[in-house]
């Protein structure tokens, strides 16, 4: 199905990019930018800045660069800020975080220097874990006006055009909405109230919404995903999407699960555990941030599976998060899974994965194709929860009312049809066109 082609603003200018949290993801992506700029590094993992995308039929043998295709801004025009807890510049925050070697750090340790954070708003009982020392003073709602301040700040010194939001902060306790996440009127006379149920995030979230600045969030706090700021969103016609970045052993399952459904074998039990020893380890393991991260990991196998369509596959499958702080290890993360399958008469067998990874070394790139595609959609016009960026997330937001997708090819396809669709080209349905004319 050919589209008219979507009128999207041109990328002009800077892009300023507003990372909550300076931690091992955020430090990883900004240097894994810089080091690239220099040629000093390859943004391995980014589809935006590696990936093709077909046009038209086979035939054709038209893939051009995504990044040709679609109007993106540069590597060159991103500048960042930041806030953090921490004191710590990019500089010494990635030397502590870790992810990346000294060596590799120090040709751009003057453009990592330069990012200094902002005092962080932070209330303890969102992250029990951390002991906020650079922090704003006041209340919920003088947080917010603080976090203003600072954003013009920023847009007057480095004369950014654009600018997009991005969660990158620790994983806050489990929250459900209420009374207060209902609609903006109550959001409002909360904030004002310092209502304790109003998050950090929430405050940085309605600050960018209020302004119109795109919001994505890589954890899997509440934070957007309510009718309030759903519904600012919609107001000021602004892009949102989330929650918690599809990295390490949720990214196994979802590239795993759709696999064995396509063929048809039963599970009776997938059991996964995982140990890191980085400040995100040290967090989770407080049982509050860890509910929150289980929730978000959970979800995925049920909606793949479809236990209710498939019971005699899925319908009594075990499933087990397990997330163990073990400081050895930083941020080499290791997630073994345990997967019980069943074949033909009902025999069982079993697959083991073990997968040593680097959890920011995994997730940087998807804050890079993020910040630029959130960019994008803005430039584009739409607005409200990307769909099309589930990809990305382990707990993709949706619409009220739908489920959300899992599967990691079917959340490819969405994407890359998206693109298409932006662009006026034919959308891609495999259903082999070519065969028939
Ligand atoms: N592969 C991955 O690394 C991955 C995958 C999915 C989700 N995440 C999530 O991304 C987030 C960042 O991960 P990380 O490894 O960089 O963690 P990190 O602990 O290294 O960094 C998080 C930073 O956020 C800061 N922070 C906490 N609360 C804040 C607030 N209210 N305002 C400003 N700063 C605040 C902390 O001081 C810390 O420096 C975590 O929530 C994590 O669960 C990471």
């Amino acid at each position: 199905m050919t589209s008219q082609k979507i009128e999207i603003k041109p990328a002009e200018g800077k892009l300023g990019i507003l990372m909550v949290g300076l931690g091992a993801v955020s430090t990883t992506f900004v240097a894994g930018v810089e080091l690239s700029k220099k040629g000093l590094g390859k943004p391995i993992g980014s589809m935006t800045q590696m990936g093709h995308i077909r046009l038209g039929k086979r035939t054709d043998n038209n893939s051009p660069l995504i990044k040709d295709f679609v109007p993106l801004a540069g590597l060159k025009d991103l500048v960042f800020g930041a806030w953090d807890v921490f004191e710590d510049d990019a500089y010494a925050a990635a030397i502590k975080a870790g992810v990346l070697k000294k060596e590799d750090l120090d040709p751009i340790k003057n453009e990592l220097s330069q990012i200094k954070p902002w005092p962080a708003a932070f209330d303890k009982n969102f992250v029990k874990k951390l002991e906020g020392q650079h922090i704003k003073p006041g209340k919920r709602r003088d947080w917010a006006k603080a976090i203003e301040k600072d954003i013009q700040e920023f847009k007057e010194a480095h004369q950014v055009q654009r600018l997009v939001m991005i969660w990158c902060g620790s994983t806050e306790v489990f929250n459900r909405p209420g009374s207060a996440h209902e609609n903006l009127n109550a959001f409002e006379k909360a904030l004002d109230e310092n209502d304790s149920s109003i998050s950090p995030s929430m405050v940085y979230a309605y600050v960018a919404l209020k302004q119109g600045i795109p919001f994505a969030n890589g954890a899997p706090n509440l934070t957007t995903d309510m009718n309030a700021l759903e519904t600012l969103a919609m107001e000021t016609q602004t892009p949102i999407s989330g929650k918690d970045f599809k990295t390490g052993q949720t990214l196994m399952k979802t590239i795993l699960a759709p696999g064995f459904k396509a063929r048809y074998l039963g599970i009776s039990g997938w059991f996964s555990t995982n140990i890191l020893g980085n400040r995100d380890g040290e967090v989770l393991d407080d049982p509050e941030s860890f509910k929150t991260k289980e929730t978000s990991k959970l979800g995925v196998l049920d909606t793949i599976l479809q236990p209710e369509l498939y019971p005699d596959l899925y319908k009594d499958l075990y499933h087990k998060v397990r997330i163990n702080y073990y400081p050895p290890r930083g941020d080499d993360k290791e997630g073994w899974d345990n997967i019980d399958i069943r074949g033909w008469l009902d025999y069982p067998m079993q697959i083991k994965v073990d997968f040593l990874c680097k959890d920011s070394i995994l997730a940087a790139p998807l804050v890079l194709d993020l910040v630029l595609y959130m960019d994008l959609a803005k430039r584009a016009g739409l607005k409200g929860i990307q769909e099309w960026l589930s990809f990305y997330y382990k707990s993709p937001l949706t619409a009220p009312g739908l489920y959300p997708e899992h599967n990691l090819f079917i959340q490819e396809i969405k994407l890359k049809n998206t693109l298409r669709y932006l662009m006026g080209e034919d959308q891609i349905t495999h259903l082999g066109r070519e065969y028939y004319e």
